[in-house]
């Protein structure tokens, strides 16, 4: 990969960055004073942090803003009195086609069915060995050795986007593409944006790359489709789903894979960025990680319940209700903050605590209920691959104390932005 093209994602990704990082307030601590004050309030509380709320969402709609753990799970496992369709809205040819995040109902649960085996462990195990260990291993870690020392972001920021690309099945001959996507998926999640002077044209560029991503996708799907589909990739698995008699036409093939762009690509990078951060800054649970591979996912589950990289969840009330005394009239928002009920001491013990043998229960790092993450076991997939090379390969990792440590920003995609690390 070119220098130039490196440093030119490199800066996008900054872009985005700080377009969510927000206030640079120790959001931790508010949150905890918010679950014991105020757990329920009217306001857009994302709006009061300075980030964008969701895509195109109106801010001065009517927006609750939730931070206790059963709350959120409430909220979160009914999808039916808490709705996304909001989320097509004002953003329509984004959205035009299949984007599960914004359906409801039987036509969410229907073409959730029809997707959901794809994206199984037994397939994604499957992946792990033909594609997802031997890319992250071979392509990226093996030729960081001979260093002894990298930001480790650099790449965390590729290798997301490099698996997905081959998990597609897009075609391994063309490096250069791989950027373009990358550069792509960056700008669909830099459209929306909290300065209006940036929204338009932002929201311009969002559209144009959403179009282009498209484009690229529906040739190939009609490519497959015409040499039968019969291979392991992830558009040949989609064009052979079925559920109830239902399978997907092109479109709906091309529009569901643009949107796993930007759905697969970011969430990733961070939430390995996140894990590898607190592990360093915890060097005696490196250890027995190192020494014990077995606590791999635990590390990853911890992380993502400590600090999730999707730091939100927002729905729309489908009817008028009352949570904690609190009157929601049907049809205001409800931002679910995850961050906060995540480290809700009523649902985790020492919940400040990054605590790799706590006992398994769910946060809601990948959503929870209906619309949970279905990727989830593609992303865990990827960081453990990721975790396990650089525990085989990079010994000693360490952080660099002659740089900074990393910190975990961002009120809203939350991470650490750099992480200087050396090893023997
Ligand atoms: C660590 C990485 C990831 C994180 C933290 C993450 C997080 C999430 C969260 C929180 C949701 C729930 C949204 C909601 O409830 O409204 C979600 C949904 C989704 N994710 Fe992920 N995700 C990650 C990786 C991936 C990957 C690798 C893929 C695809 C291969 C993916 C595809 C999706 C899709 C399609 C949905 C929508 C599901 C639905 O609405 O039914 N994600 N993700």
């Amino acid at each position: 990969m070119s220098t130039q093209a490196q440093s030119n994602l490199g800066e996008v990704f900054a872009s985005v960055a700080s377009n969510y990082r927000g206030s640079d307030i120790d959001l931790h601590t508010v949150y905890r004073e918010m679950r014991e004050q105020t757990p329920v309030i009217e306001e857009n509380f994302m709006a009061r942090l300075g980030v964008p709320s969701i895509a195109g969402l109106d801010p001065n709609r009517p927006t609750f803003t939730l931070f206790k753990y059963d709350d959120v799970m409430a909220v979160m496992r009914d999808a039916s009195r808490f709705t996304n369709g909001f989320i097509a809205e004002g953003l329509g040819s984004f959205f035009d086609g299949l984007i599960l995040t914004a359906m409801d109902g039987e036509a969410h649960k229907s073409i959730r069915n029809l997707l959901q085996p794809v994206f199984m462990p037994e397939t994604v195990n499957r992946w792990k060995q033909t594609k997802i260990d031997p890319v992250i291993r071979n392509e990226y870690i093996r030729p960081l050795v001979p260093n002894k020392g990298a930001d480790l972001m650099d790449f965390a920021l590729y290798f997301p986007i490099r698996v997905i690309y081959a998990l597609i099945g897009f075609p391994e001959d063309k490096p250069e593409e791989i950027e373009q996507y990358a550069a792509w998926a960056l700008a669909i999640l830099a459209g929306p944006q909290v300065d209006p002077e940036k929204a338009a044209a932002a929201r311009g560029a969002a559209m144009e790359a959403a179009k282009a991503l498209y484009d690229v996708v529906k040739v190939v799907v009609a490519e497959r489709r015409a040499a039968g589909a019969e291979g392991d990739d992830l558009i040949s698995r989609l064009i052979r789903a079925e559920y109830q008699g239902r399978s997907l036409d092109d479109h709906e093939i091309a529009t569901f894979v643009r949107s796993l762009l930007p759905a697969a690509s970011e969430t990733t990078t961070r939430t390995f960025g996140t894990l590898m951060a607190l592990l360093l800054e915890h060097p005696e649970t490196l250890e027995r990680v190192r020494n014990d591979r077995s606590l791999v996912n635990k590390a990853i589950d911890e992380a993502v319940r400590f600090e999730p990289v999707a730091t939100f969840k927002v729905r729309q009330v489908a009817e008028d209700m009352t949570i904690r005394g609190v009157a929601i009239p049907k049809g205001a928002m409800v931002q679910c903050i995850v961050t906060s009920a995540n480290r809700d001491e009523e649902a985790f013990e020492n919940a400040d605590v990054f605590d790799i043998d706590r006992r398994a229960k769910p946060s809601f790092g990948f959503g929870f209920g209906p619309h949970m993450c279905i990727g989830q076991f593609v992303a865990k997939t990827e960081i453990n691959c990721a975790l396990n090379a650089i525990l085989d390969l990079l010994p000693n990792i360490r952080l660099d104390p002659n740089q900074p440590a990393p910190e975990i920003v961002g009120a809203q995609l939350r991470g650490p932005h750099y992480l200087h690390v050396l090893w023997d």
